[in-house]
């Protein structure tokens, strides 16, 4: 499996631990036990994670990775997994910037390879940034070298939230609504519906939601 470990809650490595950790992670590995396999996870960065798939170096991708049509063309995507959508974060002190129409004439820095890439370009009239990681995209906000950063949302709720981020704030206009999907091989159907029906047992039988609850808290 590949994922592109830079991406709290869902894919995440925390200094001195090992192990990778967040909800796709426990996702990943609770679909691998139900299918009687034990899941290798390798981290490859964002852009990298289609080519390597259709270079047969992995099998799967989970990786907050986004269902839509583009990506279809090249790889299978399971039923949808977890409803996101894009959100911008500023400074604390940003004026200018309130909503995403604001964005034109200013900089804006997105993960590359990512829908926020594809949809902040589409705004048009947006000078954008394209960076490796999330993280590369918030620490170019804070050192002023872009005015904001269009990311997934739980991302940008748990970066603001979880690590105590002071100086940047996440507003609450939602750019899309996106849902993500564990990608396949474009030919490889059986795999598709057998990490479907795997899911879907998850979903059945609580342990989706025990996973839902630990990284999001609640109900769903
Ligand atoms: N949901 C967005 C997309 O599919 C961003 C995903 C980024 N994932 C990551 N692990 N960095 O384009």
């Amino acid at each position: 499996v590949g994922s592109s470990i830079d991406f709290a809650p869902f894919e995440f490595q925390d200094e001195g631990q090992a192990e990778y950790q967040g909800f796709d992670m426990d996702l990943i590995r609770a679909i691998g036990k139900e299918m009687g396999y034990e899941v290798e996870i390798q981290n490859i960065g964002f852009d990298g994670l289609i080519p390597a798939m259709q270079a047969k170096n992995i099998d799967v991708i989970i990786s907050g990775m986004t269902i839509n049509d583009e990506r279809k063309e090249n790889v299978l995507f399971s039923d949808p997994y977890y409803q996101s959508g894009l959100t911008m974060v500023v400074r604390s002190d940003e004026q200018a910037i309130k909503s995403f129409q604001d964005l034109k004439g200013h900089k804006v820095a997105v993960q590359i390879g990512t829908t926020s890439a594809e949809a902040v370009k589409k705004l048009g009239g947006v000078e954008v940034k394209e960076l490796n990681t999330p993280a590369d995209c918030f620490m170019e906000l804070k050192g002023n070298g872009v005015d904001a950063v269009v990311n997934d949302r739980p991302v940008n709720d748990y970066y603001i939230t979880k690590s105590g981020e002071t100086g940047v704030k996440a507003l609450e206009e939602k750019l899309t609504a996106e849902d993500y999907g564990i990608a396949m091989a474009k030919d490889n159907t059986e795999l598709q519906s057998k990490i479907n029906e795997a899911l879907k047992k998850l979903k059945e039988n609580g342990e989706y939601d025990k996973i839902y609850a630990k990284w999001f808290g609640g109900q769903k």
